[in-house]
């Protein structure tokens, strides 16, 4: 079977799904849930619809998801919604007899994609061979297990939005220089925070397979493989002109995925949970233009009523990516698990998932 037909079959939900109503299968999720009590686990990034959102049993951004899925040990399934690489993370961090379950395996990252290991191995060759052994590589969670395992096997560790400046503070006392996977926009902007100018940092284009960089290599701190999301890069600095003009007395406030440009000329800036805690805390009557994943600021204005809350981007859509696991999907999983049967199980093979392991645990020591 080719792997697209393995994806055809394992991702078409049957027909019945598509025909009952909404109640219907609320009303299945809830008593399934309810049935299966702790056996069942339902972790939810906070990018996830809200359809599936209201039968999570906790909610988390990338960093908290993977403390949640290494503490739950009575969970006999964890049906996770989110992307194929938290999935990853939780397997990894769950023990054997745990299973874990992708509600749609179509939801992956097209972050994640950007590195694969064949790539990071051809410029770790040629890094070792311009700069010796003076590099960590980091990896943000958003990437494969299989880049997780490399960055575990060379001394690395991973990192989230939350804990990116931890890490790399730590990634330079080990070494030198770092080598910070896949997404550019994170490891420049926490890079910068840390005081490290920009003329001290280099990219690697996975797809030219060359380092680009005009000054003496001496001097590169931190080499940035040449990878974006998708969904944050549609936040411009066009978009922030245009609403201080509209609204001068707002605050804006977006994700460290977004661009250098965007980040420096925001008010705030910061991790997914970050972005929740500011605007939890933030005055009745203040007013917001929120730079991330538009299903998080649709429910942050829904829940804040009392602030205004726009989207930076005014023509944004939500990730997705994300957005295929929805209330069909989720009811799927639970009614096989409830007829013994094991759909779209994610397994990471235990010769990655040790290596990656010693990557997430370095990340979750310092955490
Ligand atoms: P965090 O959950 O670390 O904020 O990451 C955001 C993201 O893009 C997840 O895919
Ligand atoms: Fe990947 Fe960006 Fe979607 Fe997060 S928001 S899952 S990084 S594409």
């Amino acid at each position: 079977m080719s792997v697209l037909d393995f994806m055809k079959q394992t991702s078409s939900i049957p027909d019945k799904y598509k025909t009952m109503t909404i109640p219907e299968m609320e009303e299945r999720v809830r008593s399934i849930k309810e049935k299966m009590g702790s056996k069942l686990y339902i972790p939810c990034h906070h990018y996830q619809k809200d359809e599936v959102v209201q039968f999570a049993d906790d909610t988390g951004d990338s960093l908290q998801l993977a403390q949640l899925a290494r503490q739950n040990t009575d969970a006999q399934y964890i049906v996770f919604c989110g992307v194929h690489f938290m999935a990853e993370t939780a397997d990894i961090l769950t023990s054997d007899d745990q299973v874990v379950m992708l509600p749609d395996l179509r939801a992956g990252c097209s972050m994640a994609d950007m590195a694969d290991l064949q790539q990071t191995e051809r410029a770790w060759h040629t890094l070792q061979d311009v700069f010796g052994d003076t590099i960590v590589p980091l990896t943000y969670v958003n990437s494969t297990a299989a880049i997780k395992s490399f960055v575990g096997r060379h001394g690395g560790s991973c990192c989230t939005s939350s804990n990116a400046k931890k890490v790399l503070q730590w990634a330079f006392s080990q070494k030198e220089r770092i080598l910070f996977l896949p997404d550019q926009h994170l490891g420049r902007n926490t890079a910068l925070d840390l005081g490290i100018p920009l003329e001290h940092m280099a990219v690697w284009d996975p797809i030219q397979n060359k380092l680009e960089y005009d000054g003496t290599v001496e001097d590169v701190r931190i080499i940035l493989w040449k990878g974006h999301c998708s969904v944050h890069m549609n936040f411009t600095v066009q978009n922030i002109k245009d609403f201080r003009k509209k609204h001068p007395n707002a605050s804006i406030l977006v994700h460290p995925e977004c661009t250098q440009e965007v980040v420096s000329q925001s008010d705030f800036a910061g991790s997914t949970n970050y972005i929740i805690n500011m605007i939890e805390a933030a005055p009745a009557g203040s007013v917001w233009a929120i730079g991330t994943e538009m299903n998080l600021v649709s429910r942050l204005a829904q829940q804040h009523s009392d602030k205004t809350i726009y989207s930076l981007n005014p023509n944004m859509c939500p990730c997705l990516t994300m957005n295929r696991i929805d209330l069909p999907h989720l009811l799927w999983m639970l009614e096989s698990i409830e007829n013994d049967v094991i759909l779209q199980q994610i397994v990471v093979a235990s010769t990655v998932a040790d290596e990656a392991q010693l990557a997430l645990n370095r990340m979750l020591q310092l955490a």
